[in-house]
């Protein structure tokens, strides 16, 4: 087997493990819960919203864009660009998370703007230099990041821009809670490092990751130990502040954080 088929293979298993994972916690949340609505779920209570935040700032108007939600799952951010005026094409490996989100979109009245597809993000069946802005939230890490850059790089228009947010791999605290809760993700996935991500931005003319979330881990561990909305909310508030502070005056230590902004530009 030469080298190319070998790496062919390992990615055709990977999609598969990502596809299978993926298939059955959407046709889950459809059953039963609604999407991403258990208790102790940090991201449904909002604990990650200071970085949502951040990143609709960083990403400004999006009124007449056409863009690309890269690796959409469910769909929760395709409907909220949609809703803010963009025309959204939308990929992802799992068939069963792009059914929830034609449900979703049809519900929120937004699917005549949509565009999904069943894809891989390291071979994107669109035509070169189309997209205004390629977003995608928790998804590189789970892709093959050098052949997913090399694609963004290749749909996004001159002068376009392709934001992320990913987890960072660097975090003491983060790997231990890793390591206590495998069941939660896929063994493909594995959360970037500060190498990886720089290495992803030299694909682009330039480029740059901010941190989120440093301190705050520790609101949204006592959240995942309590399940205390209150708590997580009143500490969040506290440990966001103070995150800001810190990460301005000590950038270095972005690569600690929870998560990053990874914005590039073509
Ligand atoms: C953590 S989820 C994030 C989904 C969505 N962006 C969100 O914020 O809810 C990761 C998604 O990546 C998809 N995925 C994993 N590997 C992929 C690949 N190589 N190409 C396309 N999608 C992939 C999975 O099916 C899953 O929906």
């Amino acid at each position: 087997m030469s080298n190319r088929e070998r790496e062919h293979t390992v990615l055709q298993s990977r999609h598969e493990v990502e596809r299978r994972f993926h298939d059955e916690k959407a046709v889950s949340h459809h059953h039963h819960h609604g999407h991403g609505s258990n208790g102790h779920n940090f991201y449904a209570k909002g604990g990650m919203d200071p970085v949502w935040d951040a990143y609709l700032r960083s990403i400004g108007e999006l009124d007449g864009m056409t863009i690309l939600d890269f690796g959409c799952g469910e769909g929760w951010s395709t409907v909220a660009y949609c809703k803010r005026g963009a025309k959204v094409y939308c990929f992802d490996i799992s068939p069963e998370s792009l059914r929830n989100l034609v449900h979703d979109a049809e519900a929120a009245g937004v699917a005549g703007r949509i565009y999904p597809a069943v894809m891989a993000a390291e071979d994107l069946g669109y035509p070169s230099k189309i997209f205004d802005l390629v977003l995608g939230v928790s998804i590189l890490h789970h892709t093959d990041v050098s052949c997913a850059g090399r694609e963004i790089a290749r749909v996004l228009k001159p002068g376009g821009r392709a934001l992320f947010i990913e987890p960072l791999a660097h975090n003491i605290f983060l790997r231990i809670f890793r390591w206590l809760t495998p069941h939660r993700r896929t063994l493909t996935e594995q959360p970037m490092t500060d190498r990886q991500i720089t290495d992803f931005i030299r694909a682009f003319r330039s480029g740059e990751y901010r941190g989120y979330q440093f301190l705050s881990i520790f609101s949204q561990g006592l959240f995942w130990l309590t399940g205390n909305e209150w708590l997580l909310r009143k500490t969040l508030h506290v440990t966001d502040r103070l995150d800001r502070w810190i990460l301005s005056a000590f950038p270095f230590l972005r690569r600690y954080c929870w998560a990053a902004i990874i914005e590039v530009r073509n």
